[in-house]
């Protein structure tokens, strides 16, 4: 069938307000990297049982899917990538809160809700719906849990895939999986929704969830210190670990360029502290009684042990926000215009964090003398948005020898080259040598035993077999 027929019938299918044209003035169609490939056109489908419809009309149309959630990733994972019939596929309808259990402490929301609505639904009836990063009032929960993403909260409560307690999937045929079991234990065999949890839309479209609730914690205090050198890190990390206990709820690790940047970017964010660092930290005490006094603990002992050189407790919530704004301005895409970025979305033992960063720095001067480094963190999960800057027109060459000397430093260290951010297009090739024959042959059975006709987000995470 011609494309013009197809998309009359998909239009018919879904109805004359579930679609959209996908033209290149569609923000759908655009990510941080720029312009996708072109599809058929944006569907935007109510109902489960529409999305079932348009995935049995794929099916039989050998029509590619690109599920999208809020479109914020940062690795080319929801756009087409590919040259062939594609529908790019929003559940930006499918947006609702469905139900707070709190006897169970649960929240059931569509895949398309907004993460930040369904947190401030979670925390009116009292509780912290944990995933939390600074894209969340565009970020949707489906996307979320396609990607597993991390966040501020993780040192606290584990990643978006242990908060995940059921789901509800349409498969690449139009098949129906209710998983919607809000079970804590449940070994009856396999536990199929792991699979789908950061498979970024390539085994099946995820439209309802069911998330654990944590009990609201209403005290809690935000400090921001200057290191006095990078490597005290992980001792001031260990002192908040220590002393703060299960109260330490988020330990961030900042640039001293990237908070320059921000305030220099951003003139209502206002500078926090007097004295400039390479390296500042931000860290976050919770709780349900005050937390100050064990701030001020911490505060004292980073000073006692010559590991900070200055350091602000907020004292008001618009000063603690002030800084968390300075921390959401960190992603480093913006600063650089013109530059090569490399990217990295490093995992490490949380104790090879600094030494990497030292490392690091030496291969990327060795091989690129005037390369710039700019690393922004979430120290307690062992996660470093690492990136490098060489200067325009820095030739390919160069670039992958860095890329493959940083990635085999990765991975001598016994970490991962992608954390939190996902695979996507951007790094399929690099995730590619970091698994094992056994292991990469494990996914691609795994992928064929759920999308068996390569339909389903093509070109991301996973090469095909060949
Ligand atoms: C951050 C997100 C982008 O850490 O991962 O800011
Ligand atoms: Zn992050």
């Amino acid at each position: 069938m011609l494309d013009a027929a197809i998309r009359d019938e998909l239009k018919a299918l879904l109805g004359p307000r579930g679609w959209a044209e996908a033209s290149e003035d569609n923000p759908a169609l655009r990510d941080i990297h720029g312009l996708g490939l072109p599809a058929l056109l944006l569907a935007r489908p109510e109902s489960t049982d529409q999305v079932a419809a348009l995935m049995r009309f794929c099916a039989q149309h050998q029509i590619a899917v690109v599920p999208q959630g809020g479109n914020t990733n940062l690795c080319r994972m929801a756009l087409p990538t590919e040259a062939r019939p594609t529908v790019l596929l929003s559940l930006a309808r499918m947006n609702r809160v469905l139900e707070i259990n709190p006897e169970a402490a649960t929240l059931t929301a569509e895949a398309g809700c907004i993460l930040e609505v369904a947190q401030e639904a979670a925390l009116a009836a009292g509780f912290i719906l944990s995933p939390d990063w600074g894209a969340r009032g565009t970020a949707s929960l489906g996307g979320a849990v396609a990607t597993n993403g991390g966040g501020l909260n993780v040192v606290r409560y584990g990643t978006t895939r242990e908060q995940v307690r059921g789901m509800e999937v349409v498969l690449a045929d139009g098949t129906v999986w209710d998983g919607m079991r809000s079970l804590v234990k449940d070994n009856s065999g396999y536990d199929l929704k792991q699979m789908f949890i950061g498979s970024e839309g390539t085994l099946g479209v995820i439209t309802r969830l069911i998330f654990r609730l944590h009990p609201a914690e209403p005290e809690s205090r935000t400090m921001m210190a200057a290191l006095a050198d990078l490597s005290g890190l992980m001792d001031f990390f260990g002192q908040a670990r220590q002393i703060g206990g299960t109260h330490l709820s988020a330990f961030e690790l900042m640039p001293g360029i990237g908070v320059e940047k921000a305030l220099a970017r951003y003139p209502d964010l206002r500078r926090p502290l007097e004295a400039s660092s390479d390296w500042y930290v931000l860290v976050r005490f919770s709780g349900r009684e005050a937390v100050e006094d064990l701030l001020g603990e911490l505060f004292e002992a980073g000073f006692e042990a010559g590991l900070l050189t200055d350091a602000v407790l907020a004292s008001s919530e618009a000063q603690a926000r002030n800084l968390w704004e300075i921390r959401e301005q960190m992603i480093p895409h913006q600063y650089f215009p013109g530059q090569v970025m490399l990217k990295w979305d490093v995992s490490l033992p949380i104790d090879h964090m600094a030494g990497f960063l030292a490392q690091a720095e030496d291969t990327v001067r060795s091989l690129a003398p005037q390369g710039l480094c700019y690393a922004v963190g979430h120290v307690g999960d062992g996660n470093l948005h690492f990136s490098c800057f060489l200067p325009a027109g820095t030739g390919e060459d160069t670039q992958h020898a860095v890329y493959e000397t940083v990635d085999a430093l990765i991975w001598r260290l016994g970490g991962s080259i992608v954390a939190e951010h996902g695979v996507g297009a951007l790094f399929r090739d690099r995730v590619a040598r970091q698994k094992s024959p056994v292991e990469y042959a494990m996914l691609q059975r795994l992928k064929a035993a759920f999308d068996p006709e390569g339909r389903l987000n093509p070109g991301k995470l996973l090469h095909p077999p060949t």
